[in-house]
């Protein structure tokens, strides 16, 4: 699926961290921050591109560069979001950051998902926790093309209501009426009044028919398993499903061996694939 991600796209050196500074900083959650960044060369923010499910290796001078998902859809050309949740060295030393600070970024890498596929289809997006950042960036990008789509439909769950990020698009896309739009937490909660419940269970309640439809989901491990096999319960097809892949990656441009799985490298081949593809894939991902 690379080449689909490649065509057109201007970017960065691949091995060349670019110079950029951080905009905004917003909390979205105990540990997740979302980092809006500009690169310090007019030019290159200028003609810079990308499309969703693509990625970037974000860092700081210093400290290292990890992998994250853009999480601005690619209609957003005054800056590049990075939703980053805590985790170790370089996402902690993230998170530090506050506007004016100086990060190095290079994008974008990976492939992407094949929204121009798509089209006339009806896509079903279903995300937890920090797998939220690569599904904004895709239901915005869905969204800024509606008319293309039949019919778009995003399940979005999280732990409890603090772990719910991206709330100003979540209340926008809730007054939405043509878009099919749910939130859920676990469990019932005092601060809560909307839907509980586990995201494959409220997937199953809502029983999306699979006919002329994409389901895409991206969240922690253990949910997809659960959403894979509600999907496969409802009916969906193997090659109906795309997820990403979270390899850990070093150069994200197939040279160093780092993150392949078999005869795939996640920074080149993925980190979207279907689920037909990873199902050929040794069992070791
Ligand atoms: C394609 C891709 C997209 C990603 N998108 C996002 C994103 O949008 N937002 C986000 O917050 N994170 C994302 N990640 C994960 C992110 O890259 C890691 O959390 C980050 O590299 C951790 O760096 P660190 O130096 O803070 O952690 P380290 O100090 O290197 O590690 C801390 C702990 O996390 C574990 N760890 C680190 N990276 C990974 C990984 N990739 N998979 C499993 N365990 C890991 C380590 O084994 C260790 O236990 C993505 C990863 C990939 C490969
Ligand atoms: S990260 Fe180096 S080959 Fe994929």
């Amino acid at each position: 699926m690379s080449t689909i991600a490649r065509e057109g796209v201007k970017a960065t050196e691949p091995l060349r961290p670019e110079p950029a500074t951080v905009v905004d900083v917003i909390e979205e959650t105990p540990n997740i921050k979302s980092f809006r960044v500009v690169f310090d060369d007019p030019e290159l923010m200028q003609s810079f591109t990308f499309l969703p499910g693509q990625v970037g290796q974000l860092g700081i001078v210093g400290v290292g560069e990890s992998t994250f998902a853009i999480s601005s859809p690619p209609s957003e050309k005054e800056y590049l979001q990075f939703s980053v949740m805590k985790t170790g060295e370089v996402t902690s030393a993230l998170h530090e950051l506050t506007p004016g600070d100086k990060v190095s970024l290079r994008a974008p890498l990976g492939c992407a998902f094949p929204t121009d596929e798509w089209k006339g289809k009806k896509v079903l997006v279903v995300g937890g926790g920090i797998g939220m950042a690569p599904l904004r960036c895709l239901f915005m990008h869905l969204m800024d093309h509606q008319e293309d789509y039949q019919r778009l439909q995003l399940i979005y769950g999280a732990r409890t209501p603090r772990d719910i990020c991206f709330t100003n698009d979540c209340k926008l896309w809730g007054e939405v009426e043509e878009l099919d739009f749910i939130t859920t937490i676990d469990t019932e909660h005092p601060e809560w009044t909307g839907r509980t419940g586990l995201v494959p269970h409220v997937l199953e309640e809502e029983a999306p028919d699979p006919a002329n439809t994409i389901a895409v989901t991206c969240g922690p491990p253990i949910m997809i398993k659960y959403v894979l096999q509600s999907l496969e319960k409802l009916g969906f097809r193997d090659e109906q499903i795309f997820t990403t892949l979270e390899r850990r990656m070093k150069c994200g441009i197939g040279f160093c061996g780092r993150c392949n799985i078999g005869p795939k490298y996640v920074c080149v081949d993925g980190p979207v694939f279907t689920l037909k593809e990873l199902r050929e894939l040794p069992d070791e991902h």
